[in-house]
């Protein structure tokens, strides 16, 4: 099925964004979903909390799960945990987020035990997904098959350059990752994209070809895909649709 790919203004991609995924989770009484993390889903974050703190919507029955995190110190400021510390536990009545453990001594296994804990929810229901400027989703880098499981897994260095301004020295070289294959199951996915930086990669991952050079491209294949894009984020995608048509 095609994507639904829908291209708003930056002023609205925060309610376009939050709009998506209140639908997208409307058929599930006690969805399951997964939660990006960085830059990109601020606006997004800023919505869901409003409404919520309106009462118009409620996050009482999401069961939360993080898709990734960074292998550094959890309480690092640029740490996942740090980000769902600031941006989800202030959403009254959210639910923890069950998160990858970096403290554990055996991350291999810690990356088992998280597709375990996925795994007895019954899968994620709903993926809320960023893309980084190489085609990743969640820390799978490009090379990653669309098979891929829960692991741990080295940063490529265009990822380590995107998290250098927050972590610095501390830049990971590593990340605990959900895989494409736990990603790809997931029943809706809901990708964010925003920023001309990502105008190129969201074309590639849209219209190119899918491969794991651009794990991205595998959301071609996903049957429920909607794509919430700024202006300026779409610019490509829009531009080569145009010309498809004419
Ligand atoms: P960003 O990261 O939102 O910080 O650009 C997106 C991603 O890497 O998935």
């Amino acid at each position: 099925m095609a994507a639904d790919v829908r291209v708003v203004s930056r002023d609205h991609f925060g309610t376009a964004s939050l709009t998506a995924f209140l639908e997208l989770m409307a058929p599930f009484a006690s969805p399951v979903v997964g939660l990006a993390t960085g830059n990109t889903p601020g606006p997004f974050y800023a919505s869901l909390h409003r409404e919520v703190g309106h009462g118009r919507a409620s996050l009482a029955d999401l069961r939360p799960f993080a898709i990734d995190e960074y292998v550094g110190r959890a309480d690092h400021p640029c740490s996942n945990r740090e980000f769902f510390a600031r941006h989800w536990d202030t959403i009254p009545g959210a639910r923890a987020v069950h998160q990858f453990e970096v403290t554990a001594t055996d991350l291999a296994a810690e990356a088992v035990r998280f597709a375990a804990l996925l795994e007895a929810a019954g899968g994620l229901d709903v993926v809320v997904l960023g893309i980084g400027l190489n085609g990743h989703l969640a820390f799978n880098e490009p090379g990653s098959a669309s098979d891929s499981v829960s692991r741990l897994t080295a940063l490529t260095e265009t990822t380590r350059e995107s998290a250098r301004p927050c972590w610095g020295d501390a830049t990971p070289t590593h990340g605990l990752t959900l895989g494409l294959a736990e990603i790809l199951e997931a029943r809706r996915a809901l990708l964010l994209v925003n920023g001309a930086a990502k105008a190129a990669v969201l074309h590639r991952a849209l219209a190119g070809p899918v491969s794991s050079e651009c794990p991205a491209s595998f959301l071609q294949e996903h049957p429920a895909l909607t794509v919430v894009a700024d202006d300026a984020a779409a610019a490509c995608w829009v531009q080569s649709s145009r010309e498809a048509s004419d």
